[in-house]
């Protein structure tokens, strides 16, 4: 029996959905446990392109027990298309189980989502408008609407009315904007709710049966490291708890049931959305990388910023998340660059550091510290063993190793499920 987790240890988008994908393989159980609809994981079997966002990445693979943890935050107009969209290619939807405690995205928290994003003005944070931020805000501020609730239907009715009699306020008082009505809100979500109701269910129970019965379970990250509340780059990231500790909260298990953690990087970095980004290259080197590597949003379609690989973040990743093992991807996509710039440390004050500064201010005026290696020019994406690969690729791998603190286990040289390489 194994239990794992796979998380991002960059800004997001680091090809998550790959490995959760493979390691669903060996599973009995995938849960996600944090973020909702602002995350999009590419997995790419046989040539066909799936961006699953809601829904576990496990339902690719026939026979997977699938959970959306309390953790999560629901919209369930997204959850309702992205079943329909699977089930047209295909796939089996009879396995997917819903957290009766997790809460709801609601039309308003889409709206004020848009709202506050355009009063920040230039300091927006550059969000997915997919009303995350708002639908924790009242999840913590105890106002949020749950899964639960959609099942009674008086509770859901006195929860909404009570909600847009402040929102409501707020929607055309401070922003100007139309307000919402109760009766269409409450006629579109009990269709969710005749949808839905097989499906949710207090999913610990279900978590906790299969660690008892000694299965493999998955717990599938979203958004990443720097992307979290608490230890990402604080006020640019998500609402929820993105690390790895997150899964305890977001699916009701205790933090010694865990065994491995899998933190998933790129060989280089992206960000999408504002904020500093000591390695970002603002410049041609940026643009070759996102054309080498597509880098386009899979949910915005948002060109993503681009720059060398900052391993100051991936040993704080490391820390933060216990992490056990490394997969690496875009490899294949690093290689192509001729000169390869590595940061092993921030120049502050005159000074090498090796952490991630709290202030934005100070985070922002650190200066990466390069080493450079030599790129390669063999096409490396039929490589599947480690000891085929080029002398310089390996090098650049092992001085990531070194100073990530960690070993690597994957190394992922395409898009495709199979374009991986274990390392033994
Ligand atoms: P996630 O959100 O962490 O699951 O990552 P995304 O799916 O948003 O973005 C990762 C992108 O990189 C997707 O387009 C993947 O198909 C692609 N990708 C993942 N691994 C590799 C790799 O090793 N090489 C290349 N070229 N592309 C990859
Ligand atoms: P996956 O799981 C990359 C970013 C947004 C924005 C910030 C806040 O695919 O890696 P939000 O809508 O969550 O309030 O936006 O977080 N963001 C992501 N960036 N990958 C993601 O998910 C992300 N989810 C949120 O771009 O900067
Ligand atoms: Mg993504």
């Amino acid at each position: 029996m194994a239990v794992r987790v796979v998380i991002g240890t960059q800004w997001g988008d680091e090809g998550k959905g790959k490995y959760i994908d493979i390691l669903a393989g060996k599973a009995d159980v995938v849960v996600r446990y944090s973020g909702g609809s602002n995350a999009g994981h590419t997995v790419v079997v046989n040539g066909l392109k799936y961006a699953l966002s809601l829904i576990p990445t496990g339902i690719l693979h026939r026979g997977k027990t699938c959970v959306i943890g309390n953790g999560v935050v629901i919209d369930p107009a997204v959850l309702t298309a992205e079943m329909k969209e699977l089930e047209g290619k295909g796939v089996d939807m009879s396995r997917l189980f819903i957290s009766d405690r997790a809460h709801l995205i609601m039309p308003y928290h889409k709206a004020l989502d848009e709202l506050q994003e355009k009063a920040r003005g230039d300091a927006r944070l550059g969000t997915t408008k997919r009303g995350i931020g708002p639908a924790y805000s009242d999840k913590t501020a105890r106002d949020g609407i749950r899964m639960c609730d959609l099942l009674e239907k008086d509770v859901f009715v006195k929860k909404v009315k009570a909600n847009l009699k402040i929102k409501n306020k707020i929607i055309s008082y401070a922003y100007g904007e139309k307000a919402f009505d109760a009766d269409k809100i409450i006629e579109e979500y009990m269709g969710y709710a005749e949808a839905l109701k097989e499906r949710i269910t207090d999913t610990t129970v279900l978590i906790h049966k299969a660690i008892d019965e000694g299965r493999e379970i998955l717990f599938e990250g979203a958004q990443a490291t720097m992307l979290d509340l608490d230890f990402g780059s604080f006020p640019y990231v998500t609402s929820s708890s993105a690390v790895a500790g997150g899964v305890c909260i977001g699916a009701g298990i205790g933090p010694t049931c865990i065994d491995e953690v899998y933190g998933v990087l790129k060989a280089y970095t992206s960000r999408v959305g504002a904020g500093p980004f000591p390695t970002e290259q603002d410049n041609e080197t940026g643009d070759r990388i996102r054309e080498l590597g597509g880098e386009y949003g899979t949910v915005t379609g948002r060109p993503r910023r681009c720059g060398w690989l900052d391993t100051v973040m991936i040993r704080y990743a490391a820390r933060i998340n216990g992490i056990t093992w490394l997969a690496i991807n875009h490899l294949d996509t690093i290689g192509k660059l001729g000169t390869i710039k590595l940061c092993r440390a921030y120049m502050k004050n005159g000074k090498e550091i090796n952490r991630i500064p709290a202030s934005l201010t100070e985070f922002a005026r650190c200066k990466p510290v390069y080493e450079e290696f030599e790129g390669w020019d063999e096409d490396i994406s039929g490589i599947r063993d480690y000891r085929d690969l080029p002398g310089n690729a390996k090098k650049y791998l092992k001085r990531i190793e070194e100073l990530a603190g960690v070993r690597i286990k994957y190394i992922g040289v395409g898009r495709e499920r199979e374009q991986v390489i274990t390392v033994e």
